[in-house]
């Protein structure tokens, strides 16, 4: 598709998009919303710059692409201006960890996670702060006609609890044992299976569904049986060339599909305050293939 209500402008080779030349205080043409969507199928993730947003404008923008999700059962996170679909996502200066700090999928712990993520940034450190997106397509597309086909017969089993475990990844350094034992407890039995290959219902192509913390294990394997295969998989997503870094400026704004990207919350600015507000709608979810 040609674009002709914005301008696009890839950021790698696989993985987001930049977007220019719209501004998203008030409503869109049409055109430009499936323009948007278009970049979001190609690229799994896209940015706009200086932006001027109130939060019922960006959630405004949001319910565009789905329906906004209020209860999202993610730690630290209030509701801004009465509108409890608009999260406040807050490191402090002191703060110890971010939220979001390792690779994952918003909600992959729930039967029907988030399909898209839009993130404004309100208050950002002075250097450092910025997130990472790697792309599902590709890392899928990386692996060889034999693994994929033994991925295509896996489920993964996703926890909540992980967010404050270590995961696979030393996700969550910095917790206290006391916070990990008490956010176990808190987050008991909230876990949700996928298929750990799926069809994307916009693009048409099959992504690997896996996040190295938040998957647990593989459906029917024990996590030990699990860990070799998954830390070979969450070397692929890392691999540099599945990835881009989007370095947020003041009035930034990222809308990504969770059921093509995994993104990367980078912990570097300790002694700064970060202060972000997400949205997340649903949508129509993957396909198993
Ligand atoms: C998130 O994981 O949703 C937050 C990402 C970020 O703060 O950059």
């Amino acid at each position: 598709m040609k674009n002709t209500a914005i301008t696009v402008r890839p950021m790698s080779a696989y993985t987001g998009a930049e977007i220019f030349d719209v501004d998203l205080r008030e409503p869109l043409e049409e055109q430009a919303y499936l323009e948007i969507r278009q970049a979001i199928n190609d690229w799994g993730a896209v940015f706009f710059r200086a932006q001027n947003l109130t939060p019922a404008q960006q959630l405004a923008f949001a319910r565009r692409f789905g329906t906004a999700e209020e209860d999202t059962h993610v730690s630290n996170m209030t509701g801004v201006d009465g509108l409890p679909e608009v999260k406040e996502v807050t490191k402090e200066a002191d703060d110890l960890r971010n939220i979001g700090g390792f690779w994952h999928m918003d909600q992959s712990f729930y039967d029907l996670p988030s399909s898209f993520s839009v993130l404004y940034a309100r208050e950002l450190p002075p250097n450092g702060g910025d997130t990472m997106f790697s792309h599902l397509s590709a890392a899928y597309d990386s692996l060889s006609p034999g693994l994929q086909k033994t991925l295509e017969g896996l489920s993964g089993v996703h926890v909540r609890a992980h967010a404050d475990s270590s995961g696979i990844n030393s996700a969550a350094s910095g917790l206290s044992f006391e916070y990990y034992v008490e956010s176990v407890a808190r987050f008991a039995g909230m876990e949700a299976t996928h298929p750990l290959v799926a069809m994307h219902p916009e693009s048409g192509r099959k992504v690997l569904y896996f996040s190295p913390v938040y998957t647990d294990r593989f459906e029917g394997w024990t996590r030990d049986e699990s860990l070799p295969l998954m830390k070979y998989l969450t070397g692929v997503l890392g691999k540099p060339e599945h990835t881009c870094r989007f370095r947020w400026e003041e009035g930034s704004m990222a809308m990504w599909d969770n059921r093509a990207v995994v993104h990367y919350a980078l912990d570097d600015y300790t002694g700064h305050r970060r202060m972000m507000h997400r949205v997340t709608v649903n949508g129509p979810w993957l396909e198993r293939c």
